[in-house]
């Protein structure tokens, strides 16, 4: 499949010049497809089909499970990466403090201060940039948790997971990624980068749609019986519908307390079809190079680009600084533009159904602006 080809199963690609997949990108039409067809066996046939589905969810939860260097006892649906990060918080039972970036998302910190964690913030630095030596001179005697996201909503700096899961090896902390700014486009491996608890929501790069997440539970928390929740749906023999006495699954889906979300969680199957037949590291690459695009036309221009510049900290998502950017956002939505106001300014994403001529657009949208509006002093 070539661009071109990816882009036509994408048909808000061609309505509008999409650039907003940090906040929600549309779907593949193979992914409506399969939530749809759930709905239409659910209109036609009632729950005849129940057995099934389930089936699907099982072989889903497989291929995400290997998607992410998983087994897929580890890994459970959720319905967004709040429901995830409560559920982890409530597994780490107040075991110690929580050290996350400042730049956080509320899904990633909010969790933890409901539930009675203190929780410390790393202050980032020039562009959004989280040095792992500051974090390392935060640890505490107290720390027992490194909480982050695998890129930062608000700036677009990535992490190198690989080295803070070195880190919290050595400092015997606990490792919780929130996956959901890069989940289907830059590599995850749980393994190789010592993850302990995973998370994402599918609403976004992974382009499932509203209502499914994941949730990946390394194999040391594996202990159901210590979970913060249980339904019936979490019994090792659910009909049997036994009320009187646990006896529970003894993997990550023992966290998933009621009947799935069918229509999502087949919608997030078809999507990592998509993205396996493309093949990851030509996805990542991709990504990469319409950014490359982006910010040489940005620069030449001069406008500021508050995101990190060099691929090994950058991600799909750029910051352009701009004084005004809720009002911009709107003025470029008038011209079909779509994009968002975060952190300094103008947020810029870019996914497998974005094409040159979509950065060519803004950029010529940008010219236009009032030179009040944009903070192109560079
Ligand atoms: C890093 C990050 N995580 C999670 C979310 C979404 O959270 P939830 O799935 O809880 O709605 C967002 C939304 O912008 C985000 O940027």
């Amino acid at each position: 499949m070539n661009w071109s080809e990816i882009r036509a199963l994408f048909p808000a690609a061609e309505q509008y010049t999409y650039l907003n997949t940090a906040a929600a990108p549309p779907l593949s039409i193979l992914a409506a497809r399969e939530g749809q067809r759930y709905y239409d066996e659910m209109a036609e046939h009632g729950d005849v089909a129940w057995d099934g589905w389930l089936c699907q969810v099982e072989e889903i939860r497989e291929r995400l499970a290997s998607f992410i260097n998983a087994d897929a006892r580890s890994v459970a649906f959720t319905y967004s990466t709040s429901h995830g990060m409560n559920l982890i918080a409530g597994i780490l039972d107040h075991c110690g403090d929580v050290l996350c970036p400042a730049d956080e998302f509320p899904s990633c910190t909010l969790p933890w201060l409901q539930q009675r964690y203190r929780v410390h913030f790393v202050r980032s630095r020039d562009r959004g940039v989280v040095d792992v030596d500051d974090i390392q001179r935060s640890i505490t005697n107290e720390t027992r948790v490194l909480g982050t996201s695998y890129v930062q909503f608000a700036t677009g700096f990535r992490h190198d997971l690989v080295a803070l899961g070195r880190l919290c090896r050595e400092r015997n902390l606990v490792f919780v990624v929130d996956a959901t700014q890069g989940m289907g486009v830059f590599p995850i491996d749980v393994v190789n980068s010592g993850i302990d608890f995973l998370v994402f929501s599918g609403y976004k790069w992974a382009q499932a749609g509203y209502g499914v997440g994941g949730l990946y539970v390394a194999p040391r928390f594996l202990n159901p019986t210590a979970f913060p929740v249980a339904g019936w749906w979490s019994a090792r023999d659910p009909e049997a519908v036994v009320n009187d006495r646990l006896d529970l699954k003894e993997t990550a889906a023992a966290l998933e307390v009621g009947c799935p979300h069918f229509a999502g969680i087949f919608a997030l199957g078809a999507a990592l079809t998509l993205f396996e037949e493309i093949g990851k590291s030509r996805i990542e690459e991709r990504i990469h190079e319409l950014t490359d695009y982006l910010h040489q036309r940005l620069q030449a221009d001069r406008f500021n680009i508050a995101s990190p510049l060099n691929r090994g900290q950058r991600s799909g998502i750029t910051i352009v600084e701009m004084r005004n950017a809720p009002e911009i956002v709107k003025r470029l939505a008038e011209k079909k533009i779509i994009v968002s106001a975060r952190g300094k300014g103008l947020r810029v994403s870019v996914h497998i159904f974005n094409n040159f001529d979509d950065i060519d657009r803004l950029i010529a949208e940008l010219r236009e602006l009032p030179s009040t509006a944009s903070a192109n002093t560079a």
